[in-house]
Order: structure tokens, then C-alpha cells, then sequence
């Protein structure tokens, strides 16, 4: 068990060493981000939406990383990640668009961490720290925040990491060492940080 540990700590160092590091602020133009917005809000912007078969939830975006909304776009539209519905959404937005979609859902400021800590983290949660912070938000933009975020969601990225229906070389490096009771306790208790948000319909 520790050296399987000791493993996966000098992979997120050099996984962490090799991500160059994004500008803080956001780059895309929000206004023009929210016009473009208007048929994700459908299924972003109402609290609890599922998603079918599977039933899980959609995930909240509201304050959740620009720059890491624009790698996620792009991955659904390389086919990277695995979800049709999302593939379709994608498949025709320009850099521009994924930017400024970015710069809307992210909102004047990133979900940060504000130095608390809800509950007991689980023993799997120190792996994953060093990227999305002991909290679950990100420690850069370039990490996704999982704090706030749906718990079954959650579940479900890690699980299609795990399959290879989501492609990432860094994620696919920690997900297939968890094991399903892992998954769980992890999700529940980043889920009941404080951080993402559903974005509500103006
Ligand atoms: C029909 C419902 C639906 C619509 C419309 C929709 N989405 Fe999604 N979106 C989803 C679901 C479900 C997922 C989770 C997919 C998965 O499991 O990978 C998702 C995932 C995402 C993610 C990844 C979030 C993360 O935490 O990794 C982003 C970013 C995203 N959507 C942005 C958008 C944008 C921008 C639009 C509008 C242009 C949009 N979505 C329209 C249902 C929808
Ligand atoms: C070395 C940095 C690093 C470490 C350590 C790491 N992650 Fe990640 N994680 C990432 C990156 C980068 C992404 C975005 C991948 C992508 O674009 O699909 C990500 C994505 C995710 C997602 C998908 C979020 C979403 O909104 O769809 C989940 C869930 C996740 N990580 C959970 C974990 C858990 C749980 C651990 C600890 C066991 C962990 N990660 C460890 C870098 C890391």
C-alpha cells in the first residue's frame, strides 16, 4: 500500500511539473458569453437536471475554472471525452467560443479555497491534493474544482477515466488505483465542499 502510494505522489509531481502554468485571470469575453450560453443553460442551469441513461447529474459550472472549461470543450470535440450530447454541443464552437462560454460560466472569480474544510477527508483525498487543493478547488485554474460538484457526477468522471471513455493522460494515471469504495467516499465528500455552483437561467 505505501509504495503504491509512493507511486502515484511522484506521479502527480511530475504530472503537476509538466502542466505549464495558465493566466489567472479570465480571457474570454463574458457578455458575449452569456448570449451563446442560452441552450446550455437548459440542461447547466436547472438545479439537479439529470442526465439518462445513465442517470447522473449534470455538472455544475458556475464558478468552475474558464481555462479548464475550454480543455474540457475541446476534448468533447476531439472526442477525447465520450458523451454524444455533449459532442454535438461542441462540435462546431471556435476557440473564441469555448473562451467566452469559459469567461461566462467561470463568473468574475474561480471557485477558491477558502482554507476550510468540511468533514473528514478520506485517505485517498491526500493524492489529490496537490492539484485540486485539499478542498477540491483547483490550486490553479488549470484543475478542475470538484468541490460543490454533484456527487454522482463526480463518480461518473472518475468512472469513465477509469474505462477510457475520458481520455486524459494525468487523470488516467490516478483513476484506475481507486477502488469503487474509494470513488464513493471521495465524491461525497468533495461534493459537500464549497465551491461550484449551478449557473441559474437570467
Ligand atoms: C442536453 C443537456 C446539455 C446541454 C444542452 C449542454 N450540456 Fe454540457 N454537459 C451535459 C452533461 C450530461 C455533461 C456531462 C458529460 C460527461 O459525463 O462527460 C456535460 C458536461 C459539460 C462540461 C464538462 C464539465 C466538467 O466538469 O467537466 C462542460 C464544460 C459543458 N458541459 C459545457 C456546456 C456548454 C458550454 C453548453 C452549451 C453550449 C452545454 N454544455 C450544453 C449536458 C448538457
Ligand atoms: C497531477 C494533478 C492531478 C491529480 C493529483 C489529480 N487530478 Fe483529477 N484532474 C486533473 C486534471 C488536469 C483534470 C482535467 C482532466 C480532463 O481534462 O479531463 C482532472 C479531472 C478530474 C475530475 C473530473 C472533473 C470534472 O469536472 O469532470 C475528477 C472527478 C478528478 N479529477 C478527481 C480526482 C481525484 C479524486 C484525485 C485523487 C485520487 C485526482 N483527481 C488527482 C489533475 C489531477
Amino acid at each position: 500500500m505505501a509504495f503504491r502510494l509512493g507511486m502515484v505522489f511522484v506521479a502527480a509531481a511530475t504530472a503537476a511539473a509538466l502542466l505549464v502554468p495558465a493566466a489567472a485571470g479570465a480571457t474570454g469575453d463574458a457578455v458575449r458569453g452569456q448570449k451563446l450560453a442560452y441552450t446550455c443553460l437548459g440542461c447547466h442551469g436547472i438545479e439537479n437536471y439529470k442526465n439518462a441513461y445513465p442517470n447522473y447529474s449534470v455538472p455544475r459550472l458556475g464558478g468552475q475554472s474558464e481555462v479548464y472549461i475550454v480543455a474540457a470543450l475541446k476534448e468533447y470535440q476531439s472526442k477525447a471525452r465520450w458523451h454524444p450530447t455533449m459532442q454535438g454541443q461542441a462540435a462546431q464552437m471556435s476557440e473564441k467560443d469555448m473562451a467566452d462560454l469559459g469567461a461566462y460560466f467561470q463568473g468574475p472569480k474561480r471557485a477558491t479555497s477558502d482554507g476550510k474544510v468540511v468533514g473528514t477527508p478520506p485517505p485517498a483525498a491526500a493524492i489529490c491534493a496537490a492539484c485540486h487543493g485539499p478542498d477540491g478547488n483547483g490550486v490553479t485554474p488549470d484543475y478542475p474544482s470538484l468541490a460543490g460538484q454533484h456527487a454522482d457526477y463526480i463518480e461518473q468522471s472518475l468512472h469513465g477515466y477509469r474505462s477510457g471513455k475520458r481520455q486524459n493522460a494525468i487523470m488516467a494515471g490516478f483513476a484506475p488505483q481507486l477502488k469503487p469504495e474509494e470513488i464513493k467516499a471521495l465524491a461525497a465528500f468533495f461534493s459537500k465542499q464549497k465551491g461550484v455552483y449551478t449557473t441559474r437561467k437570467p
